[in-house]
């Protein structure tokens, strides 16, 4: 791999490392805040993070490519609601999906075509990520008293994965 790309997936990486890191925070959050079904939700998204780093670093392992990994800043633990918290999921897809496009047009750039075929994976993820993170927004904006949050929150998990409740 051509170093331009190398550094396109190490900032990558980190990007996926730190959306792990502060979906564990809004988890936390919500768990603290009894709201166990967000809780339970972001748990699964910070796994699913991991993960996604996980595969841009066996991309650069498999072609004889080192990644490097580096400090993680803290990630944001004040909200005032579930409100605040939906935002900080989108923004924070919002700004993945753009790492991602930065890292497939460093790869394009560099004629490196396995790169590309691995990056139009995330790109067609970040279009599910912002899927849900888009409908949490709405149901949560939706929610005005206590009683439809909590049937919000039971609910929240089946509604954005798709599986039943
Ligand atoms: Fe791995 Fe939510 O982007």
């Amino acid at each position: 791999m051509k170093q331009v790309v190398i550094d396109a997936f190490n900032a990558q990486i980190a990007k996926e490392r730190d959306a792990s890191v502060v979906y564990e925070s809004l988890s936390f959050w919500c768990a603290a805040s009894d709201y166990p079904g967000f809780a339970e939700f972001f748990a699964k998204q910070a796994a699913e993070e991991r993960t996604h780093a996980e595969k841009l670093a066996k991309h650069m392992l498999d072609r004889g490519a080192r990644p490097v990994l580096g400090a993680l800043a803290a990630p944001p633990s004040q909200f005032d609601s579930l409100t605040d918290i939906a935002k900080a999921a989108l923004a924070h897809e919002e700004s993945n999906t753009r790492g991602v496009v930065e890292t497939l047009e460093a790869a394009k750039a560099a004629g490196d075509y396995a790169a590309c075929n691995l990056l139009a994976w995330f790109v067609n993820e970040q279009v599910e990520e912002e899927v849900w993170a888009n409908r949490m927004v709405v149901l949560v904006g939706r929610a005005t008293c206590a009683g439809s949050l909590y049937a919000v929150d039971r609910h929240i998990v089946a509604d954005l994965t798709g599986k039943k409740d």
